[in-house]
């Protein structure tokens, strides 16, 4: 650590958030600064002009929804590094710091024979983001290729490191959404990548493109066409704006399971390993007939119902009231509670 590590970054007043959240909603922030050395969450923190107001701790902003300006400050984490820290005869272990682009980062550990995360190729944000919500996508998730991490805990400004069993994560949820939320910032991930690499290939979309290609299922061929079939369903937020899936898929018994099958014979649906049904929000949503219903600016994407954009012009509180239509009618038509997956502010 170099002696000016620890030196306070600029704070620049009344900040448009426009380019940092994917929708591209316009909301300030009373505060703004970019944390560039994992001591300078503390050091903004002690500052006079920002003690006591709320702090909102930002990635890429691809999982947010603004719907109002934020009176407090904005801290984007722009900590940067990538590398493989050590390896053993199984495993190896990879770090990234919590600024890193995801996606690049996929890309840089297959650059670098380090196959294992290609699945999750082209998911938005950056590597701190993805153990809050524990990402996920195409046959795996994040929490499988899970090491440790390092935070800081905004209160007391203390390093903290946290094993996979800590970070308890569940189906886009770990303890930074529940106990830990708004308590700590990740600093960086640990990844470990098994050298016994065997293919996750299952996920329909992913098999057919893969069989059309007639190519053996390598980790580049899955990266490849993980990221062929995202782009075929899913809107590039620099062109459409959006936070991925609006929605979680909601899990259901195995008695409700049964009921709605039988209304619905069709209904896109995965067996959980405790018996209980995982079904796809995005049939569900689709069913009602909403794939390209608008609120204003604000629509559910024609080619993935579980996606709502910003056609243009929208604001967050147009995209939560058709969230909020959305919920009511599949609650009416099916009894499913549909839970928002991006954070509210
Ligand atoms: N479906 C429809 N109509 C739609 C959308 C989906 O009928 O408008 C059907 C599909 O045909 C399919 C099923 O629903 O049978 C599931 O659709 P899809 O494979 O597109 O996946 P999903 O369950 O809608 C989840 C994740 C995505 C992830 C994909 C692939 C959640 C909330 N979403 O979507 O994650 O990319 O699986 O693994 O779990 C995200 O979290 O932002 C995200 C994009």
């Amino acid at each position: 650590m170099s002696a000016s590590d620890s030196h306070a970054p600029v704070l620049v007043p009344d900040y448009s958030l426009r380019a940092h959240n994917t929708f591209g909603f316009e909301a300030r922030s009373r505060w703004f600064c970019r944390i560039e050395t994992a001591d300078q969450f503390a050091a903004v923190l002690r500052d006079p002009r920002v003690a006591g107001l709320p702090h909102l701790v930002l990635g890429g902003g691809s999982n947010i929804v603004l719907t109002h300006d934020f009176d407090g400050v904005v801290m984007l984490v722009a900590l940067a590094g990538k590398r493989l820290v050590r390896e053993d005869d199984q495993t190896w272990y990879v770090e990234a710091a919590a600024g890193e682009n995801w996606h690049a980062f996929v890309a840089w550990t297959l650059e670098n024979g380090l196959p294992g995360l290609e699945n999750l190729a082209l998911i938005p944000g950056t590597v701190g983001a993805a153990p809050i919500q524990n990402i996920g996508a195409y046959g795996l998730e994040m929490a499988e290729r899970f090491h440790s991490l390092q935070a800081i805990e905004l209160a007391t400004g203390a390093r903290v490191e946290l094993d996979a069993g800590q970070c308890r994560f569940g189906y886009r949820d770990s303890f930074f959404k529940q106990e830990g939320r708004e308590r700590f910032a990740i600093t960086s991930v640990t990844f470990r990548l098994p050298k016994a690499w065997t293919p996750r290939a299952d996920y329909a979309d992913v098999a057919r493109v893969l069989e059309a290609s007639g190519t053996d299922a390598s980790p580049r061929a899955i990266f490849d066409a993980v990221v062929a079939v995202r782009r075929a369903k899913l809107p590039d937020p620099a062109m459409l704006g959006n936070a991925g899936s609006f929605f979680k898929n909601p899990v259901v018994d195995e008695t409700t399971y049964e009921a709605l099958r039988a209304h619905e014979p069709q209904i896109a649906s995965y067996r959980q390993a405790d018996g209980r049904v995982k079904l796809a929000a995005g049939w569900l949503i689709d069913r009602c007939g909403w794939k390209g219903r608008a609120v204003g600016g604000a629509a559910v994407h024609d080619r993935q119902a579980l996606v709502l954009v910003n056609r243009g012009g929208a604001t967050g509180a147009q995209v939560l009231e058709l969230a909020r239509a959305i919920q009511a009618d599949v609650l009416a038509r099916f009894g499913v509670r549909l839970e928002a997956e991006p954070v509210v502010i």
